[in-house]
């Protein structure tokens, strides 16, 4: 009863909101098949990120590392947006201002029709000189040859991601910190909310008096500061709020 109550609430706040970001993790992938990083079948119960997602880590064996970000690769071009992606991208087009800010690398939110995205990770489908900063494209998969050269200038590429240890584009996170403050509400869906400067971005938002909802089947640090916590899968959820803002009402037909 009081999850309905807290869904009624949201959508009446949306209803007034001019500047809405969405800032969302990979949780928001799980129902397209894509493995999150801490749940209970999550990448870092099975792998070693000091192993495979550190500078440290590529230095050792970029072959290693590469061949590790070509199964994931792999792996999400065999997946699909599903109706929570699709909804975010419509929402470009029916606020005022709507900025999705994602932590995700997977590329999904993108192939889902978003355009204003703040990728603070990266992106998987990207690749960059070691020696010259180029970034580049690349949708191949498999890659070949791995560990890929850089076709100007022979150097190793590598994925255009932010590892651990390493700080995000200053101007990414200039940009998402200000929107997070601006805002007129902050909906959080699908991540832990444990892995910084990301899990502060909604700390910004309630800081500036925007109310933060939080969608996530589990709680996370954030639940006891979020002015509402939706407990469901953004899949159900997102498309939820969206027929209760947007539908239009048929006209009874006979
Ligand atoms: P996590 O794996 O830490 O958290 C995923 C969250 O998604 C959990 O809170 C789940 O309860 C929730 N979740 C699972 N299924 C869901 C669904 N269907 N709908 C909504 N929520 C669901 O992933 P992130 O928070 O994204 O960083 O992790 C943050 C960062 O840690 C990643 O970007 C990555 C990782 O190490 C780097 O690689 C730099």
């Amino acid at each position: 009863m009081s999850e309905n109550l807290d869904l009624a609430a949201v959508i009446q706040k949306l209803r007034s909101a001019r500047q809405v970001v969405a800032l969302t993790g990979s949780g928001i992938s799980a129902e397209s098949g894509i493995p999150t990083f801490r749940g209970a079948e999550g990448l870092w119960r099975t792998y070693r990120a000091q192993d495979l997602a550190t500078p440290e880590a590529f230095a050792r064996s970029p072959k290693l590392v590469w061949e590790w970000y070509d199964w994931r690769r792999g792996l999400m071009a065999a997946k699909n947006p599903h109706a929570g992606h699709r909804v975010l991208a419509a929402w470009e087009n029916r606020f005022s201002r709507f900025t999705l800010i994602t932590q995700n690398i997977d590329g999904m939110h993108r192939r889902a029709g978003s355009k204003n995205i703040l990728e603070l990770h990266g992106n998987i489908w990207r690749m960059r000189c070691t020696q010259e900063g180029t970034v580049t494209e690349n949708m191949d998969t498999p890659l070949s040859p791995i560990p890929p050269l850089c076709p100007d200038c022979g150097a190793l590429m590598r994925p255009h991601v932010v590892w651990f240890g390493e700080p995000l584009d200053r101007e990414v996170i200039h940009r998402a910190s200000l929107l997070s403050a601006q805002c007129d509400l902050m909906l959080v869906v699908g991540t832990s909310a444990v892995v910084q400067p990301a899990a502060s971005l909604p700390l910004s938002a309630l800081d500036a008096g925007a109310p933060v909802v939080e969608i996530n089947p589990e709680a996370t640090p954030l639940t006891p500061y979020a002015d509402f916590s939706l407990r469901g899968k953004a899949g159900d959820i997102l498309p939820q709020i969206d027929s209760a803002l947007f539908r239009v009402p048929r006209e009874n037909g006979s």
